[in-house]
């Protein structure tokens, strides 16, 4: 990507690159010390790794919290007694779309429009996960299209990725009414079509976008800002995974855009070592 169109998606995160005055067009970016600099950007993911960066076995672990310990450990698909929708190994992707599509596990189903299983391609490294389907979300069918869609978007394309090249998906693939936070049981009967989606996409790294996302995918109430800046493991696949702020958040508190940089850019490097 050139410099001038990661400018340009910087821009749009609310992250302001400074260019020396009277430098002709073309010479080094050079940052406001507080600023991401241009310079300081990772390659784009299929160029070597900087001889600097952190392996990944050195990246920070996740805390070993009592909430996570003390939480039950996720069944593998279609164990003994494990009755969940899509749990059975072969699921197909347009199987899993139809089971997600004709859910009625919570009480959900009465009040959305229609579900919404996921978009992007089935082939993608990168898995984005957010929390619920939002109003516009639940009208179009698709995660992510709103105006925190379109911060996402910009988040994106600030570490060099198109929407079309990941996939999104929500932990509920409903929306709750009022865009109410989900409860502990439609997020525990929804969760298995994720895990099937994971097992089916295989994603290199997760992003969760957000406290819910976040909290429910490594099943712990610690803080967001706790869970950040660490490499976490999801489910059987031990999927690396790192969290940051939601978009909607963000949009919010444009303050901790610069912290959603931070994240983006260390998810980026975790991807690179994977
Ligand atoms: N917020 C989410 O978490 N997911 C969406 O799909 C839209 C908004």
């Amino acid at each position: 990507m050139s410099s001038a169109l990661r400018r340009e998606y910087l821009a749009a995160l609310g992250l302001e690159t400074w260019v020396v005055r009277g430098k002709p067009p073309g010479s080094p970016e050079t940052a406001r010390p507080d600023a991401p600099a241009l310079r300081d950007l990772p390659e784009p993911r299929d160029t070597p790794a900087r001889p600097d960066a952190p392996a990944l076995r050195d990246l920070p672990e996740p805390r070993d919290t009592p909430e996570l310990r003390d939480l039950p450990e996720p069944r593998a698909p279609g164990a003994a007694g494990d009755s969940s929708p899509g749990r059975e190994a072969g699921v197909d992707w347009p199987e899993l779309r139809a089971r997600v599509a004709a859910c009625t596990r919570c009480a959900l189903c009465n009040t959305r429009t229609q579900t919404v299983f996921g978009v992007g391609s089935q082939t993608a490294d990168w898995l984005i996960v957010g929390e619920a389907p939002g109003a516009e979300e639940d009208r179009q069918g698709e995660p992510f299209v709103g105006r925190a869609g379109q911060l996402l978007n910009s988040m994106l394309r600030a570490i060099g990725l198109t929407r079309e090249q990941v996939y999104i998906a929500n932990v509920l693939k409903c929306r709750p009414p009022g865009n109410r936070d989900p409860t502990a049981s439609e997020a525990a009967e929804c969760l298995p079509y994720l895990e099937q989606q994971i097992a089916l996409l295989k994603p290199k790294i997760m992003l969760a976008v957000g406290r819910i996302a976040s909290q429910n995918l490594l099943r712990t109430e610690v803080t967001l800002g706790r869970l950040r800046q660490q490499v976490h493991r999801f489910g059987l696949s031990q999927v690396p995974l790192v969290v940051t702020y939601h978009p909607a958040y963000l949009l919010r508190t444009p303050a901790d855009k610069r912290k959603a940089w931070e994240d983006l850019k260390f998810a980026r490097e975790v991807c690179a070592r994977v």
